[in-house]
């Protein structure tokens, strides 16, 4: 496994690539669990056997807002480059922010429709970080397509969107969302939660199951089937809801009545640590 730490050695190995070596890249905050694990697959997939599986670990500054988790954020650099050696990756892009940051920068990447629901509301400035790193990571590293998971269902709608805007020739593959066996989802940020707060974790999945059963039996009303999921989450003695809401999967726009295409999207605080889940309905 090849490991880059520079944008200008990035730069270099991107563009010397044969072209017909199709390279996939896989971009993470590290703290890799089995659900980079699975994109990492999916990405192994894409490439072939000799097809090049780039994976970037960066914790990008500019998408934690300020007060959030960046300093504690976890940093197991050795736990990674194992975890990468083991699933067959062939590029490990591990830059230091002062590579991917000039003090003074002054260009970003702003979506302006997509970013304004869901986690953009609650998170402000949160997807013009998102997008920048990913636009710079796209170009460092030129990659013919790259992962995401349908966990951060919002941040792949963003990105799609942003490569579509911006011309990128990269194709986007979403990843179906990898879950322990009581349904949590994986998330780096599930190592924040004490025993206890593990246990109301799995409240999110119900509270999203619940909603999927109430319009199984028939109910279209979104105030209806967010207040079921809402009446699960309430079951916590630490859940604090962000948002529980019902929107369509393209436009990210509420819904008052179920339709095809609805997406339930969550964001609940157990304890001090926001984790998100989402659900297709229809
Ligand atoms: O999903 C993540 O881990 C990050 O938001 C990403 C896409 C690597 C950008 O920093």
């Amino acid at each position: 496994m090849k490991i880059i730490e520079t944008g200008a050695a990035a730069h270099a190995h991107a563009f010397s690539r044969p072209r017909q070596r199709p390279s996939i890249l896989v971009p993470t905050m590290g703290a890799l669990h089995r659900g980079h694990e699975e994109l990492i697959r999916v990405a192994r997939h894409h490439a072939g056997e000799n097809g090049e599986v780039a994976v970037s670990i960066f914790v990008n500054p500019l998408q934690f807002e300020p007060g959030s988790d960046f300093e504690k954020y976890p940093r197991p650099a050795l736990e990674d480059e194992k975890i990468c050696r083991a699933t067959g990756v062939n590029l490990l892009f591990r830059p230091l922010a002062s590579e991917m940051y000039h003090g003074d920068q002054s260009v970003c990447v702003d979506e302006t429709a997509l970013s304004s629901a869901l986690c953009g509301a609650s998170r402000p400035g949160h997807f013009r970080g998102v997008c920048t790193v990913v636009a710079k990571l796209f170009n460092l590293l030129a990659p013919d397509a790259a992962v995401f998971g349908e966990k951060d269902y919002q941040q792949l709608a963003i990105v799609r969107r942003m490569t579509r805007d911006l011309n990128f020739k990269i194709e986007i593959i979403g990843v179906p969302t990898v879950r322990e066996a009581d349904g949590l989802a994986f998330s780096s940020r599930n190592q924040y939660l004490n025993t206890d707060e593990r246990a109301q974790a799995t409240l999110l999945r119900r509270a999203a199951l619940a909603g999927q059963q109430l319009a199984e039996a028939g109910e279209t009303s979104a105030e209806k089937l967010i207040a079921a999921a809402k009446q699960v989450l309430a079951a916590g003695k630490s859940t604090r809801i962000d948002y529980v809401n019902l929107v369509d999967s393209e436009t990210l726009q509420p819904l008052t009545v179920l339709r095809p295409n609805a997406l339930f999207a969550l964001a609940v605080f157990i304890g001090r640590t926001r984790l998100i889940d989402n659900l297709r309905l229809a």
